[in-house]
C-alpha cells in the first residue's frame, strides 16, 4: 500500500488542534547515583516548572463522554514530593524490568529507596551493576521489607504468589503495601495473596515496560499509569499511592480498581498490545509468501510500513489522522474491510475477555511462570518466534534503514 503523505489542509489544521500538550513540567534528569547531589540540582527547576503549569493537576477531564479523575505530575513538584517521604523507605521488592525502571526514577527523584532481592540471582547482580550497594540499599527480600515502610512487591506475578507465606508476616501495621498489578490480590483463589487486614494496600500500574518507564523518564517525559486503592487504613491511601505514582517517573495517572487493571491489562496484552497483533501480522505474511510474493516485499507491506510509518500517525493524532496521510484507494480499501475484520474478531476478544475473567488466564500464568526453567522456557519459545522467516526477514529489512544501528 502506498502512503501519499501529502495530507490535506483541514487534515493538517485537525492535527494542529489536536497536538499533544507538550510536558513541560517534566525536568530532565541526568541518571547520577549520587541522588543527594542531584536532588539539590533539580528542584529549583522543579519549582520553575511548577508556576508556569500551575493550571495543570488534578482534574476531572471529558474522554470522549465520560467524566474521569486524572492526576498529573505538576501537583507533586519535586521538594514536596521529597518531603511528603521524608520519613519513609520504600522497598523494592523484586529488580526486574519494572523494579529497575521504578527504584531508579524514584532514586533519582530524591527518595529513599532500597532494594530487596534473592541473593546472588540475577536481579542481584544487575542492582549491582546500576549502583545499589550491598548492606546500605541492596538486602535479601526478608531485611529489605523489615527496613522499607513501603512495601512496593514487583516479584514477578508467580513469585508475589510462590513467596507470599514469607513475605505476608513481614507486613506489619504502619507498612504500606504497593502493587504494579492487580493479579495477586484479584485472583487470591488462586494466588493466595491475601493482605494484612491493618495496611493501606495500593497499586500504580505504568502502561508500558518497565524499560519504557526508565526511558521516558530520562527523557524529560513520564509513563502514564493507573492508579487505584484496594484498601485505605489510613485514610491517606489514595494520595501515597499518586505520590508514589509521580516518584517512579509517572507523567499522568487515570484512576480505577484493582479489578479493572488486571482484567484490561490481561485483555490487552494477549490482545492487540502483544499476541493479537503477532497474530495479525503473522497470518497477513503467511498469506502474501504463499501467494509468491518475496520475503521482503510481505515484510514491508506487513511490519515494516505499519510500525515506522503508519502505527506512528495514529500514536501521535489519531486514526482519521492516518487515513487522510494515506492515499484515496487505501482509504476506500481499508474503509470496507475494517468492519470485516471487526467481526472476525469480536468473538476472539470476547472469548479472551472470559478467559481473563474467570481466571483461567491467571492459572496458565501461574503454572508457566511459577516453574523453576521459566526463564529456558521462555527463551525456548521466543528462539521460535525469531526464527520464523518473517522475522528473519524483517532483520535484513531493518538493516537498510539509513539509521540503521545494530
Ligand atoms: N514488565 C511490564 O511490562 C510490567 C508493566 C506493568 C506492571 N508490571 C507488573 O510489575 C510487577 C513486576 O513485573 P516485572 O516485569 O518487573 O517482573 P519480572 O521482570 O518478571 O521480575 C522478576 C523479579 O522477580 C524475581 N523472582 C522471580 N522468581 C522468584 C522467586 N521464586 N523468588 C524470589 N524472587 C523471584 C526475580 O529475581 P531473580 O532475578 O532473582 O530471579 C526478579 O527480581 C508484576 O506485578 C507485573 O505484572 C509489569
Amino acid at each position: 500500500m502506498a502512503s501519499m503523505f501529502s495530507r490535506s489542509a483541514s487534515a493538517a489544521r485537525n492535527a494542529a488542534r489536536r497536538a499533544p500538550r507538550t510536558a513541560t513540567t517534566s525536568v530532565v534528569r541526568p541518571s547520577a547515583r549520587s541522588y543527594s547531589l542531584l536532588a539539590r540540582a533539580i528542584a529549583p527547576s522543579a519549582k520553575a516548572a511548577t508556576s508556569i503549569q500551575g493550571a495543570r493537576g488534578i482534574k476531572t477531564l471529558d474522554f470522549a463522554g465520560t467524566k474521569e479523575v486524572v492526576y498529573e505530575r505538576s501537583d507533586w513538584p519535586l521538594p514536596k514530593l521529597q518531603e511528603y517521604f521524608k520519613n519513609d523507605t520504600l522497598a523494592m521488592i523484586g529488580y526486574g524490568s519494572q523494579g529497575h525502571g521504578q527504584g531508579l526514577n524514584a532514586r533519582d527523584n530524591g527518595l529513599n529507596v532500597i532494594v530487596g532481592v534473592r541473593k546472588d540471582g540475577e536481579s542481584w547482580k544487575q542492582a549491582m551493576e546500576d549502583g545499589w550497594v550491598p548492606g546500605e540499599t541492596l538486602f535479601s527480600i526478608e531485611e529489605a521489607i523489615d527496613r522499607g515502610t513501603i512495601i512496593m512487591n514487583l516479584l514477578s506475578d508467580a513469585a508475589q504468589s510462590q513467596t507470599w507465606s514469607t513475605v505476608a508476616p513481614l507486613i506489619t501495621k504502619d507498612k504500606t503495601l504497593y502493587f504494579s498489578h492487580g493479579f495477586s490480590v484479584v485472583f487470591k483463589d488462586l494466588t493466595n495473596v491475601i493482605p494484612p487486614k491493618d495496611v493501606d494496600v495500593i497499586l500504580v500500574a505504568p502502561k508500558g515496560s518497565g524499560r519504557t518507564v526508565r526511558t521516558l523518564f530520562k527523557e524529560g517525559r513520564g509513563i502514564n499509569s493507573s492508579v487505584a486503592v484496594f484498601q485505605d487504613v489510613t485514610g491517606k491511601a489514595l494520595e501515597k499511592a499518586v505520590a508514589i505514582g509521580v516518584g517512579i517517573g509517572s507523567g499522568y495517572m487515570y484512576e480505577t480498581t484493582f479489578e479493572k487493571e488486571v482484567y484490561s491489562d490481561l485483555y490487552g496484552e494477549r490482545g492487540v498490545l502483544m499476541g493479537g497483533i503477532q497474530g495479525m501480522f503473522l497470518a497477513q505474511y503467511k498469506v502474501l509468501r504463499a501467494n509468491g510474493h518475496s520475503p521482503s516485499e510481505a515484510f514491508n507491506e506487513t511490519v515494516e510500513e505499519a510500525t515506522q510509518s503508519l502505527f506512528p500517525l495514529i500514536g501521535q493524532h489519531g486514526m482519521d489522522y492516518m487515513y487522510n496521510a494515506c492515499s484515496t484507494t487505501a482509504r476506500r480499501g481499508a474503509l470496507d474491510w475494517a468492519p470485516i475484520f471487526e467481526k472476525a474478531n469480536l468473538p476472539v476478544f470476547e472469548k479472551l475477555y472470559e478467559s481473563v475473567k474467570n481466571g483461567t488466564e491467571t492459572k496458565n500464568s501461574l503454572e508457566f511462570n511459577g516453574r523453576k526453567t521459566y526463564r529456558e522456557d521462555l527463551a525456548k519459545e521466543l528462539k521460535e518466534i525469531d526464527e520464523q522467516e518473517i522475522w528473519r526477514a524483517g532483520k535484513t529489512v531493518r538493516s537498510l534503514r539509513p539509521d540503521y544501528k545494530q
